[in-house]
């Protein structure tokens, strides 16, 4: 018997959750029983649903059905949209932090002028977070407004060397900007990709060795979190003539972390610090009183389709071989998972809406 690490509850900034409109692929419950299966206990969900989270009424009939389904605690992200800027302050009343998709992604949900720009800066409260989808030179109007508006700005899966490096020297001129990468980005190429086909597609694509050589060299310093983007789309979907990109990554997180862990590539403190110090501080989210998640650092396993809870009923890192497993996850005092005992996941409205 290995001895049990007790880590923090884990908090993922980037989930998406597909409720309204996305259910057949995941909604509330699934989701967060895929949550809870991988660590986390705190997660914020991604606005770019269908309709997307951009108006007061769908925001508020999501927050509705969130309240009553999910098995731990979630937050929203309202969507910017050119069409709703006027409901920005209203929306901000139910949302934990604004979204903003300046890059192409799967969804309509799209700002591309800079009067709606200048509106959700103005418009989003100065307490809240802002965070962006943003690629390449997109970065840098990011990293601008930052600038002109002397606010936070949150940076989602950063992947590429050009882009982690303008972020650093962002940090060094005093801006306050955060980012986060994405496990597969960490532990997938553009090497990987052309194995995987669709199922190694996403947004941002899969990188260069290069690349990813570079968020691992930053992971000690300009990194602020690791984030899953958990993006689950059915295998039909994927299979069909024009897949939409994305890939789950709530189950695979934590064990993949754990195994760079063990592989010497970060510490287990700086892992605590990405997975839940930071994304909890940068995004104003409440602590969680008697919240831990029991881990077997020693434990090995390859990574197996079949034992997922996400709805979607795959991962690109099926196959691969993990050392670091969840045992037991405890939030309030409740056990809400436990490896062993199926019966002990928390039931859908467990959780606490944000
Ligand atoms: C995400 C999705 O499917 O919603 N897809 C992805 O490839 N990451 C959208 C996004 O996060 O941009
Ligand atoms: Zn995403």
């Amino acid at each position: 018997m290995s001895p049990t690490l007790h880590l923090p509850g884990l908090v993922d900034v980037h989930t998406h959750l597909r409720v309204p409109g996305g259910e057949h692929k995941e909604d509330f419950a699934s989701g967060t029983a895929a949550a809870l299966a991988g660590g986390f206990t705190q997660i914020l969900a991604m606005p770019n649903t269908s309709p997307p989270l951009a108006t007061r009424d769908v925001l508020q009939a999501t927050r509705a059905i969130a309240s009553q389904t999910t098995r731990c605690d979630v937050g929203l992200y309202a969507g910017a949209s050119p069409q709703h800027v006027v409901e920005l302050p209203a929306l901000a009343a139910q949302a934990v932090a604004l979204k903003i998709y300046l890059n192409d992604t799967f969804g309509p949900l799209r700002v591309e002028d800079l009067p709606t720009l200048h509106a959700c800066f103005r418009l989003w409260p100065r307490g809240k977070m802002i965070a962006m989808h943003a690629e390449g030179q997109s970065v840098a109007v990011g990293i601008g407004l930052a600038a002109a508006y002397r606010r936070p700005v949150h940076f989602c899966h950063i992947s590429r060397r050009d882009e982690i490096e303008l972020i650093a020297a962002a940090k060094q001129a005093g801006l306050t900007v955060t980012c986060e990468v994405t496990p597969h980005h960490l532990f997938l190429t553009d090497a990987d990709a052309a194995r995987l086909g669709p199922l190694g597609d996403m947004r941002p694509r899969l990188a260069a060795q290069d690349d990813q050589d570079a968020l691992w060299a930053h992971v000690d310093t300009t990194v602020d979190c690791i984030a899953t983007d958990h993006a689950p789309h059915t295998l039909e979907e994927k299979a069909s003539p024009n897949p939409p990109p994305g890939v789950a990554g709530l189950e695979t997180a934590l064990p993949l972390m754990l195994t760079a862990v063990q592989q010497g590539r970060l510490s287990l403190d700086r892992l605590v610090e990405l997975m839940a110090l930071n994304p909890r501080r940068i995004f104003g989210l409440p602590t969680q009183p008697a919240t831990f998640v029991e881990v077997d650092p020693h434990a090995r396993a390859t990574v197996a389709n079949d034992r997922l809870h996400t709805r979607c009923g795959w991962t690109p890192f099926a196959g691969l071989a993990v050392q670091g497993l969840v045992r037991r996850v405890t939030l309030r005092g409740q056990v809400v998972f436990d490896a062993d005992r199926p019966e002990a996941l928390a039931r859908p409205g467990a959780g606490q809406l944000i």
